[in-house]
C-alpha cells in the first residue's frame, strides 16, 4: 500500500498508453522544486539516467524498463526491415543498459524486457510488443514496491534501538515502493519505533542532504543532516543503534557496491562496534560475480567535484578524482536484508541460501 507521501510524488510513471511517455520526477532539482520531465524517446530516458534525474539501483531499472517501451515505438515507425528493426531494438536496450554501468537493477530489469522481445519472433507485430513490454515494466515496479514491503518488515526484526545513521537516498525516490534502507525506517517509525536518523549529506552530489532528508521530512520522521566526514565523531558518542545502506551491486559473497563513502561508513561502524546492514531487493544480485573487485565503479565527471552546484571550489589547476561508488567487503556486512529474508555471516554459502530460495 502506498503511503501519502508515495501518494504525493511519483518517482516514474508511465503515462497512457502504450504508445504514452515516461513522467520522471527531477530529482537534480530537489528539495527546493519539484518538477517533473517528460521522456517521449530513448535517449530522454539515458540523459535522465546519466544526469541523475532517475537514481537508485531500483529506481533506474524501472525506468530503463519504461524506456524500452519507447524504444519498440521508435523501430515500429522506421520504414525498414524486421531485421534491421530488430537490431536497433538491440541496441536501444544496449544503450539503456550500459547509461550508468554499477547499478545491476538497470541491466537486470533491459534483460527481462529483452527475454519478452526474444519470445516474440523475428516478426513480431510491434503494437502487441509494445504493449506487452509496457505491462512487464509496470509489473517490475509493482513488483519493487512489494519488495520493499518485505524488506521493511525483515529490516525491523532485527532493528536495534538507538539512532540510526544512513548514507545516500534509498528510499522512495530511489524504488519503486518505500525504499529499501529508508523503507526499514520508515516501517519501524510506523509501527511505533522512535529514533533520530543522522542523514550523511552524502558528497558531492548531496542526495542525503538534499532527497533523504526531503523524504523523512514528508513522512514527520527527526531528521538530522551531518557532513561525511563527521560520521566518526557521531559514532564514537554511541548514541547511534545501527547504519543502514542501500546497495547498487551485491556480489555472491556479499561484497556491496554502493554510493561512495559507504566502505568507510563500514570501517568505522566496525571500530566503534556498531551494526552495519545493508538493505536491498534480490534484484540487486549479481551472482555470476564471485567477489566486489569485479564490480565496474562509475566514475563521474570532475566537475561534480571541482565545481558542484556551480560554486567554484577548488582552483582552475586542481584535477578531481571521482568514483560514484566503492565496494564493502562482506565481513565488514552485518546482514543484508532482502524480500527473501535476512543474510547474517554473510559469505558465498549464506547468500547462495537466501537468494537461490524459492528461484
Ligand atoms: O548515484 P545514485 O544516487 O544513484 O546512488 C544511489 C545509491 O547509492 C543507493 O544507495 C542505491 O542505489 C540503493 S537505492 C535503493
Amino acid at each position: 500500500m502506498n503511503t501519502p507521501f508515495q501518494n504525493e510524488i511519483h518517482t516514474v510513471s508511465w503515462q497512457g498508453d502504450s504508445e504514452g511517455y515516461l513522467k520522471i520526477l527531477d530529482q537534480t532539482a530537489l528539495p527546493t522544486a519539484v518538477k517533473y520531465v517528460a521522456c517521449k524517446d530513448v535517449p530522454s530516458v539515458i540523459e535522465s539516467i546519466k544526469m541523475l534525474r532517475v537514481r537508485g539501483a531500483p529506481a533506474i531499472g524501472i525506468a530503463g524498463a519504461y524506456g524500452m517501451v519507447l524504444a519498440i515505438d521508435y523501430a515500429k515507425n522506421l520504414n525498414d526491415t524486421d531485421t534491421n528493426k530488430m537490431s536497433c531494438i538491440q541496441q536501444l536496450a544496449e544503450d539503456l543498459a550500459t547509461a550508468r554501468p554499477t547499478a545491476i537493477n538497470l541491466r537486470w530489469a533491459i534483460e527481462r524486457i529483452q527475454k519478452i522481445i526474444l519470445n516474440s519472433g523475428p516478426n513480431p507485430d510491434y503494437s502487441e510488443l509494445q504493449q506487452s513490454i509496457l505491462n512487464e515494466a509496470k509489473s517490475i515496479q509493482h513488483e519493487d514496491q512489494a519488495l520493499c514491503e518485505h524488506i521493511g518488515e525483515h529490516g525491523c526484526t532485527i532493528l536495534p534501538e538507538g539512532d540510526i545513521l544512513t548514507h545516500c537516498n534509498t528510499g522512495a525516490l530511489a524504488t519503486g515502493g518505500i525504499g529499501t534502507a529508508l523503507g526499514i525506517i520508515v516501517t519501524a517509525w510506523k509501527k511505533g519505533r522512535r529514533f533520530q536518523v543522522f542523514a550523511d549529506e552524502t558528497r558531492p552530489l548531496l542526495q542525503g542532504a538534499r532527497l533523504t532528508a526531503w523524504e523523512l521530512t514528508h513522512h514527520q520522521i527527526p531528521v538530522t543532516v551531518l557532513v561525511d566526514a563527521a560520521a566518526a565523531h557521531l559514532l564514537k558518542t554511541g548514541r547511534v543503534g545501527c547504519c543502514i545502506v542501500g546497495a547498487d551491486r551485491i556480489t555472491a559473497n556479499g561484497d556491496t557496491a554502493n554510493k561512495i563513502g559507504t566502505y568507510g561508513l563500514a570501517l568505522l561502524a566496525k571500530a566503534h562496534n556498531v551494526p552495519f546492514f545493508v538493505a536491498a531487493p534480490s534484484s540487486t544480485f549479481d551472482l555470476t560475480l564471485k567477489s566486489g573487485d569485479e564490480i565496474p565503479i562509475e566514475e563521474r565527471s570532475e566537475n561534480e567535484v571541482l565545481q558542484p552546484f556551480n560554486f567554484r571550489s577548488a582552483p582552475a589547476a586542481a584535477t578531481a578524482f571521482n568514483p560514484a561508488f566503492d565496494v564493502t567487503p562482506g565481513h565488514l556486512i552485518t546482514a543484508i536484508v532482502t524480500e527473501r529474508g535476512i543474510i547474517k555471516d554473510v559469505s558465498h554459502e549464506t547468500v547462495a541460501s537466501v537468494i537461490t530460495r524459492g528461484t
